[in-house]
């Protein structure tokens, strides 16, 4: 097994990332770091959000809205998903967007950009391209 380990520095506090079996991957921020509301993190040039989900899980996406660019770092933890508390739409972890309605009906609005991460060795990552 071919494993690279590049350490490359960003701008931010968390400059680790390494490439293993062709998949690029970031160190965006340490665990301890993401407690129970949105946390703002860079990945290369783009401004993120980062969540944890009802489930337990880790969402990362675009950090402004996709309707009038409200900042989600001041979305509140929905279940998997963001509210935005700007209009109400929400951004799931694969960057799907939706407005629901009070009965439950959900109107797509579209995707944003999103990363899948993980968590490992104290820091949560994210995939950043794979061959
Ligand atoms: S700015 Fe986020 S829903 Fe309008």
């Amino acid at each position: 097994m071919l494993r690279t380990v590049t350490v490359k520095m960003h701008e931010g506090a968390h400059p680790q990332t390494c490439e293993t079996d062709g998949v690029r991957e970031s160190r965006i921020l340490s665990v301890g770091e993401l407690g129970s509301v949105p946390v703002a993190t860079k990945i290369d040039d783009s401004d993120a959000v980062v969540w944890r989900t009802a489930n337990g899980d880790i969402g990362v996406a675009a950090r402004s809205c996709p309707h009038l660019d409200w900042d989600l770092c001041d979305a509140i933890v929905d279940g998997e998903a963001l509210l935005c508390p700007g209009h109400g739409w929400s951004i799931d972890k694969s960057g799907r967007t939706y407005k629901s309605n009070e009965f439950g009906r959900e109107d797509e609005k579209g995707t944003t950009p999103s990363w899948s991460a993980s968590e490992r060795e104290g820091g949560i990552w994210v995939t950043l391209d794979e061959d």
